[in-house]
């Protein structure tokens, strides 16, 4: 179920203190997603740990017993499966609410678009506004009936009923979701589903269905395939801490003098590590510690201390391993000494919101030199040059335009401004990150949740 938007959140900050200590961000997103798609679809009852609960994946959770899974949980990050099979999904006897979710409605049309009955996918009003005809299109080469809105938009109709036919699909663009979406129609599809993409994205998907016993093979140029017909069995998933969450404070704990902290059992999957080579690049001190290998994904505590960076442009092949960062990085940017540049991330103006514009806008409010490109932008830091009071931002009031990344970079900013920084519709953040509030003030942040009545 959506968030009830009637309850609006501001976030105010306020003077910070160095950030110290250690601390454990929630569960990892997309995992949180595929542990309990693939589990609901496998044979037998899996357990999972670590769980997300925020609304994104309880999005995921609800739709499956829509669909009559039976789920215990979440209680303390843990749920009980009990597997339906990949043919034992029933008929919802409603539309399905994905909120915010894209990661759900996308990898979703490719699991249903084989099923027998028809299904509708609905969300909010961020979601309904981002491009699905990127999985309709492969679909439709499959053999599958799907009906989008004007202009390939939510919501998603799909009539049920059809058998799908194997594809070749060279994905148009770099994303995990269209390329987890053919994949997951190739589990119900005749013959053997290929995929290859421009850019390596994160690979959960392709890890997590070998770990179900799903045979998924890669070869050397490029293509990831799979057989349909395959089953899945049960089996036990500890989701890790997500690294798309720790970010906020990797940024955070180097551009506050004197700070050093370290992040718990942090997802380490090097499709997703961009972040850390960005903020390496840019002179930042982040060392992995305790790494070690859980369930098949990689995990480690990250220490991070406060550094002065500098500005670079940053390497395009790093942008799909980081894509889901830059909103906090053009934060980090804006303390740093010099230019930094961001090429070759058109994919941000389709996110959650247009994170190029809408960062930029906010950055401009707060008195950051942020100018926007058509696939990135520019910024020119403060350095150490900011105001006497170490401050790189002023302050004023930003808009999270319905994307929790931007309510949460702009929270960061709040630990270098001079003044307070205001962020309206914060109750977005509860997306992925319910407890960011409480964290963050622990660490070390001075920051307020206002409850606003309209
Ligand atoms: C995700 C893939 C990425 C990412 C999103 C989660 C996933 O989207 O931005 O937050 O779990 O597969 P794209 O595939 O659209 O790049």
């Amino acid at each position: 179920m959506s968030k009830n938007t009637s309850e609006k959140i501001k976030f105010v900050t306020s003077a910070a203190r160095p950030l110290t200590g250690e601390l454990r961000v929630p569960g990892d997103k997309s995992m949180s997603h595929r542990s309990v798609m693939f589990s609901s679809i496998a044979d037998g009852t899996s357990h999972v740990t670590g769980f997300l609960q925020g609304a994104d994946a309880m999005a995921t959770l609800n739709s499956f017993r829509a669909m009559g899974v039976e789920i215990e949980g979440p209680v303390n990050g843990e749920l009980t499966v009990h597997g339906v099979g990949v043919d034992g999904l029933k008929q919802p006897q409603i539309d399905i609410d994905l909120g915010n979710s894209g990661t759900s409605i996308r990898l979703l049309s490719g699991l249903l678009a084989g099923q027998s009955f028809p299904v509708a996918m609905v969300g909010d009003a961020s979601l309904s506004r981002r491009p699905m005809g990127r999985v309709a299109d492969p679909l439709r080469l499959m053999n599958a009936d799907i009906e989008t809105a004007e202009a390939g938009r939510p919501p998603l109709k799909l009539k049920g009923g059809a058998q799908l036919k194997a594809i070749d699909y060279p994905t148009p663009m770099a994303s995990a979701q269209v390329k987890s979406c053919v994949l997951l129609a190739g589990l119900y599809a005749d013959g053997v589903t290929r995929v290859k993409e421009p850019a390596i994205t994160r690979d959960h998907t392709e890890r997590m269905l070998s770990a179900f016993g799903v045979e998924i093979g890669k070869d050397d140029q490029g293509w990831i395939s799979i057989e349909g017909g395959q089953r899945l069995s049960a089996c036990d998933i500890d989701v890790p801490a997500d690294i798309s969450s720790a970010a906020f404070f990797m940024v955070a704990a180097s551009i506050v003098p004197g700070s050093e902290l370290l992040l718990q059992h942090v997802g380490i999957n090097p499709t997703r590590t961009g972040i850390i080579d960005i903020l390496q690049l840019m002179g930042g001190d982040i060392t992995l510690e305790n790494q070690r290998e859980i369930g098949g994904e990689p995990v480690a505590d990250i220490r991070v201390k406060a550094a002065q960076l500098k500005g670079i442009h940053i390497p395009e092949h790093l942008v799909p391993l980081a894509i889901d960062e830059f909103p906090v990085l053009f934060v980090a940017a804006a303390c740093a000494e010099g230019e930094t540049i961001l090429t070759g991330a058109e994919e941000l103006r389709v996110k959650e919101s247009d994170r190029i514009q809408v960062m930029a806008d906010g950055l401009q409010i707060l008195g950051v030199d942020a100018q926007p490109t058509a696939d990135g932008m520019v910024v020119r830091g403060a350095g150490l040059s900011g105001t006497v009071s170490g401050g790189a931002f002023g302050g004023g009031r930003v808009m999270s335009d319905h994307d929790h990344r931007i309510a949460m970079s702009f929270s960061v900013a709040g630990l270098r401004s001079t003044a307070p920084i205001e962020i309206d519709g914060c109750e977005i953040v509860a997306t992925s990150f319910p407890n960011f509030v409480e964290l963050a003030c622990k660490a070390g942040f001075g920051l307020q949740a206002v409850e606003e009545n309209e």
